[in-house]
């Protein structure tokens, strides 16, 4: 009887921790890791880091999160998890570049957070050192981020508008803790802070360079006239309402995060875009 209760207990905890690893998968998806953490274009192996993103700043070589230990982060504690997802602060105390989004990540719950830590540590480690950035100096100093993080860094969770209804609510958690859709679609200043007078309303040189559309629900020049459908489809398939495919970084935004999502989270993310205000501004 005492081992049938003991094995039933463990049995309970082992469920329970597969269905946190499950979730952490789902929210890995969501968060967007996977593209950047992974040197796709080089049949990279996937979390092991090493993949170029190009910014106005120079380049940054995303680093290892697979769990292993001496080049990956299995040897990380969940508070030192949680601060630099969070926080954007390294085991060691140094400041990450925001080309890290833990500006918007810092809206996540502690739960979701180790939700994901406990997927990534369930994956294979491997061995792979990361890669210095190629940023020149003064943006490569990072004692410097001290003074970015004052100007641009708000940290805390998620609030919804007290009038959101549900959907809206969960969509406007996923689009701002999770898929981050204004690390692209909101303008930066020259120090690379987002403006958030012109939230989600369009970049000229966003994402690696590229025109970033206006996606707030603007009759003339963001996406008044896509239905929520519309807006559902585009995120499964990349395919527009005027029947043309997406193309750059929100192609890998749509097959590596948002064809992922549940039905019902791809509704909640329209029904949040669909009510926030409109802002017309014309991408040229
Ligand atoms: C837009 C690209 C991008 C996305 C998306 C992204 N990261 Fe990163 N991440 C980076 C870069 C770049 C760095 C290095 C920053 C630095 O060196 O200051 C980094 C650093 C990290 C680190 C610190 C690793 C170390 O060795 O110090 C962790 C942990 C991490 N990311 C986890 C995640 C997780 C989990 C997700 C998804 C929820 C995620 N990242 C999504 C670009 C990204
Ligand atoms: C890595 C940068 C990046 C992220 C993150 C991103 N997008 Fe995009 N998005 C783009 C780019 C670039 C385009 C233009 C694609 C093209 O020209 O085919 C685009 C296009 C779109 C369009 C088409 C709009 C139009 O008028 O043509 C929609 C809708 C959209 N994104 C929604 C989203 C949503 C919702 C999110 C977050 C869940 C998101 N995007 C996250 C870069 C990004």
């Amino acid at each position: 009887m005492g081992a049938f209760l003991l094995t039933s207990a463990l049995g309970i905890g082992a469920l329970q921790a597969q269905e946190v690893t499950d979730k952490g998968a789902y929210l890995t998806a969501a968060g967007g890791c996977y593209g950047c953490h992974t040197d796709i274009k080089n049949k990279g192996v996937p979390f092991a880091g090493g993949r170029p993103l190009e910014t106005p700043f120079g380049v940054f070589y995303t680093p290892n999160i697979t769990p292993d230990p001496e080049t990956g982060i299995g040897s990380w504690t969940d508070e030192e998890f949680l601060a630099a997802l969070k926080d954007g602060v390294s085991p060691s105390g140094h400041y990450y570049f925001p080309a890290f989004p833990y500006t918007s990540y810092t809206k996540m719950t502690d739960e979701d957070a180790l939700a994901i830590k406990s997927y990534l540590m369930s994956l294979a480690p491997v061995a792979q050192e990361n890669r210095a950035h190629d940023v020149s100096a003064p943006f490569s100093w990072r004692w410097l981020q001290w003074g970015w993080r004052l100007l641009f860094f708000k940290d805390g969770p998620y609030v919804p508008p007290v009038t959101a209804s549900d959907p809206v609510a969960r969509g406007g958690y996923l689009v701002e803790a999770l898929t981050h859709c204004g690390e692209c679609h909101t303008p930066r200043n020259f120090l690379g802070g987002t403006d958030s007078s012109l939230y989600l309303a369009g970049a000229a040189a966003g994402g690696e360079g590229e025109k970033v559309p206006n996606i707030t629900p603007d009759d003339a020049t963001g996406i008044g006239d896509w239905s929520e459908a519309d807006l559902v489809s585009f995120m499964k398939d990349g395919m527009m309402p005027d029947f043309d495919n997406v193309q750059g970084s929100m192609e890998e935004v749509i097959d590596h995060s948002l064809s992922k999502l549940t039905e019902d989270d791809l509704a909640a993310i329209a029904a949040y875009l669909k009510s926030i205000p409109p802002i017309n501004n014309k991408i040229q």
